[in-house]
């Protein structure tokens, strides 16, 4: 395993394992064969309802706590100094640990600074060992940034070599934060595992297109955090660090950014919160 070294000091590992949209039932099963294939960072949230299948995961690994980095976030929901005070502390029991390792904001949405603050808190009494967001804009961590008094370590957002996010990658660099990488895959969307760039590549070295797009990110010092329910993809995932993609390979995989999500556009404080409740209104309607 590679790692990275916070601006705070702590080590997190450079690759890592995401549990979004694993169903709480599977995902226990799914961690404990991410951790068999070496996994030590698993990315979960309160809003992926599989906190407790993860810190049951961990626990019966077998291996102690202080070998993995776990990742959660405070969901929208629970937006404000009050609320994600006590959803921090639900997510803790949940997860049956004392403390995470990182600890973000989900989406700026509602009043984050209010949550941002309960964060700062738990990571002063050592609930947290380090603090970010995700899905945070280059505009939007600049602002935090400024509010924050301990400053944020970790912007998690969406990329991969359609929308590769450089001139955050930038602002990121110069602010000392670092840039973690979710749907690293694209969610399989626009022929992400056939895409013919990625595919000869891989012939190179022997490797598949998967292998490939992780080890993009990798030598660009970002850190990905593919999900799969397959424990052959996960093997296939995590044996990335037995080669290195050679400057005209980087120099062509950079050709296919396009600077956009594909997931459509990310939303701003207020309008997020909108488009929570309706989604909230229609899920009750189902
Ligand atoms: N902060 C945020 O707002 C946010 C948003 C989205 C995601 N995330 C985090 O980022 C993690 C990863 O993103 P994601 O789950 O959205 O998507 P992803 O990792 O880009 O893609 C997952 C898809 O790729 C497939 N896959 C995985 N490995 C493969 C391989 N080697 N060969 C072929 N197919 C493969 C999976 O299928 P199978 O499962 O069937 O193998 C699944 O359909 C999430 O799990 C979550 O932890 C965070």
């Amino acid at each position: 395993m590679e790692y990275t070294t916070l601006s705070n000091g702590v080590k997190m590992p450079m690759l890592g394992y995401g549990v979004y949209q694993i169903a709480p039932e599977d995902c226990e099963r799914c961690v404990l064969d991410a951790i068999k294939a070496g996994n030590r960072l698993i990315d979960t949230a309160q809003y992926y309802e599989n906190e407790e299948a993860v810190g049951s995961a961990i626990k019966k690994s077998g291996i102690p706590r202080e070998d993995f980095f776990i990742v959660t976030k405070v969901w929208l929901s629970n937006d404000g100094y009050k609320k994600a005070k006590n959803s921090i502390e639900e997510s803790l029991a949940k997860l049956g640990t004392s403390y995470v390792d990182l600890l973000l904001i989900h989406k700026p949405v509602g009043d984050y600074y209010g949550t941002y603050r309960a964060m700062e808190e738990a990571y002063k009494e050592g609930k947290a060992r380090a603090i970010g967001v995700s899905s945070f804009n280059t505009k939007l961590l600049k602002k935090l940034y400024d509010f924050a008094e301990i400053k944020p370590m970790v912007n998690q957002v969406q990329t991969h070599v359609f929308f590769q996010q450089k001139e955050l990658h930038e602002l990121m660099d110069e602010l000392d934060i670092r840039h973690m990488a979710w749907a690293p895959f694209a969610e399989g969307e626009r022929g992400f595992f056939t895409n013919p760039v990625l595919t000869e590549i891989g012939k190179k070295y022997n490797k598949s297109v998967a292998q490939v797009a992780l080890r993009f990110m990798l030598q660009s010092d970002i850190i990905p955090i593919p999900k799969s329910t397959h424990i052959e993809r996960m093997e296939q995932n995590f044996d990335i660090f037995d080669f290195k993609l050679d400057d005209s390979d980087m120099k062509e995989i950079a050709t296919l950014d396009t600077g956009k999500s594909i997931f459509g556009p990310e939303f701003g404080p207020h309008l997020g919160k909108l488009m929570f409740f309706l989604w909230k209104i229609f899920k009750k309607g189902l």
